[in-house]
């Protein structure tokens, strides 16, 4: 590894209307090492990425490629000069296959056809150099988002990329997808490729990162060998206060287990063919149910049949006693069942539409369109939800797609809160959501359960289910294999235990 830098960033600052998002931040980035860039949600991680790589223009500062000043003007321009970027949210086109999506813009030609079969071969050929396992001739859509995500890294590393940039590309994948994602960012570092890794799994930046830098506000707070960074002091830089570790945020841990209360909903043999095996499952008024499994057991399929977002073909589901019919995301808002989905760029929000207009427009819609929420009582009932999910910034008429990341996933949070429903399910609400944020909405899980509200959570973050839950219910395999509900039971090694001995079963 040498020690002359390939990337240096100094002085950079960048505005947006009323919001300085960087102040004159540097950054240096050497061949062969991987470094993270830390920062909470709205810190100026992905702004700073963008100004590297043409997206933005910075107001100030200067960029060094290789020692020379450089300055893009668009992504391609980047990845023309070898700097590559896979960003928060997948950039492939779906209806395309494995292969077209590899060599989008460069397809192999046999004069003016593009040569399929030749592009076929070298799909797979780059996908087994860095391990992983397709049929190239699929569609890309058929794949997980993180399949996905992989596809996207194995077309920037065909780029011969002296860097590549991952703004939070785990933040979907499964545990064994995080495997092949850190050998082969490894594998690439042995090559010498320089690699960015914004991530707010700590462990994996732990595991994976050579260096740190942390932002705080825009501002650069300093940067680290990962050695000499213990997590709490990591912590510290990125929030700039001391925060109540996460293990201490228990699901009433005193008053357990809850109350045999009758149940709220009820499904039983509630099941949909090529979706989610039939099963029963009760949740009662302030009761937190947790689904665990691994990414595709069949989690969001099992939520989104009790919201009514896909309509089931066996069973029924029962809400006080009474069993619905009819069951649609409009009607269950309407008997009080909120459905938060995991996707917020293709099932949430609306972009162009302001941060106050976004969070209403749930409760907007639930009123019917004709009768517009008083803007007085609006602009309090906004104002008190950016406050208790710390949206920033804390301005309810920026258009939403200005906000971070993270502070756009607690847009869609606030929006089902402010509904009030009787059960509130939340697919992967802390998601790309950094550890102060995320100790912030655990405490709301607690609160409004406390307050009797249902709530069935979904993470692929075990500690976070069963510190959160009263019950875990299980699934593998698009199946829903047990429900957990003793204390001993409420334990990460029994979840993975008892998915595995299941695979073992058949
Ligand atoms: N296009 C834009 N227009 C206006 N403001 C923006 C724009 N992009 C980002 N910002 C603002 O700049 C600040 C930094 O945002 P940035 O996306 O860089 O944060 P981040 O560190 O990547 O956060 P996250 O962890 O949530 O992804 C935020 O206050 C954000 O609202
Ligand atoms: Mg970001």
């Amino acid at each position: 590894m040498s020690d002359e830098p390939i990337v240096q960033m100094a002085g950079i600052t960048k505005d947006f209307t009323g919001v300085r998002a960087l102040e004159s931040v540097d950054f240096t980035l050497r061949p062969g090492e991987i470094h993270a860039i830390m920062g909470e949600n709205g810190a100026g991680k992905s702004t700073l990425i963008k100004v590297l790589t043409g997206v933005h223009a910075p107001d100030a500062g200067r960029i060094l490629l290789d020692g020379e000043p450089v300055r893009f003007h668009s992504p391609g321009q980047a990845q023309a000069a070898g700097i590559s970027t896979v960003y928060q949210e997948v950039n492939l086109t779906d209806n395309l296959s494995v292969a077209e999506n590899l060599f989008a813009g460069r397809e192999p030609r046999l004069g003016p056809f593009i040569n399929f079969r030749a592009m076929r071969r070298k799909a797979s050929a780059l996908l087994d150099q860095i391990g992983i396992d397709l049929n190239v001739a699929a569609p890309l859509s058929s794949y997980s988002i993180a399949m996905q995500q992989l596809v996207a890294i194995a077309r920037a590393v065909d780029f011969e990329a002296k860097v590549l940039i991952l703004d939070e590309p785990t933040s979907s994948l499964d545990r064994d997808e995080v495997e092949v994602l850190m050998r082969v960012m490894r594998k690439l570092a042995g090559d010498g490729v320089a690699m960015v890794f914004i991530s707010h799994f700590l462990d994996q930046v732990y595991e994976v990162c050579d260096r740190m830098t942390v932002l705080r506000n825009g501002k650069l707070v300093g940067d680290w060998d990962t050695d000499a960074l213990p997590e709490n002091e990591l912590i510290g830089h990125m929030l700039g206060r001391e925060v109540e570790t996460l293990e201490a945020i228990e699901h009433r841990p005193d008053r357990w287990p809850p109350g045999d209360a009758a149940p709220l909903v009820s499904a039983e043999g509630l099941g949909r063919r090529g979706s989610i095996a039939p099963f029963d499952l009760d949740v009662r008024e302030g009761e937190v149910v947790g689904l665990a499994g691994l990414l595709g057991s069949g989690r969001t399929e099992t939520a989104r049949l009790i919201a009514g977002a896909d309509r089931h073909d066996s069973g029924s589901l029962s809400l006080d006693g009474s069993k619905l019919r009819g069951h649609n995301p409009r009607t269950a808002a309407a008997r009080g069942i909120g459905f938060c989905p995991e996707n917020r760029k293709t099932e949430g929000l609306v972009p162009d539409l302001s941060v106050a207009e976004n969070i209403v427009l749930a409760m907007q819609a639930a009123r019917g369109w004709a009768r517009t929420i008083p803007p007085a009582r609006r602009d309090k009932l906004v104002a008190e939800f950016i406050a208790k999910l710390d949206i920033r910034p804390a301005d309810p008429h920026l258009p939403v797609k200005n906000l971070s990341g993270g502070n756009q996933q607690k847009v869609l949070l606030a929006r089902w809160m402010l509904l009030q429903p009787r059960l509130l399910i939340l697919d992967e609400p802390t998601r790309g959501i950094d550890v102060g944020a995320k100790a912030d909405i655990q405490r709301l899980v607690n609160e409004l359960s406390d307050d009797g509200m249902a709530v069935m959570f979904i993470s692929a973050e075990l500690d976070e289910v069963t510190r959160l839950s009263d019950r875990i219910a299980v699934l593998r395999d698009r199946e829903m294999i047990d429900i957990l509900g003793a204390e001993s039971e409420m334990t990460t090694e029994r979840i993975v235990d008892t998915i595995v001995a299941k695979g073992g079963e058949q």
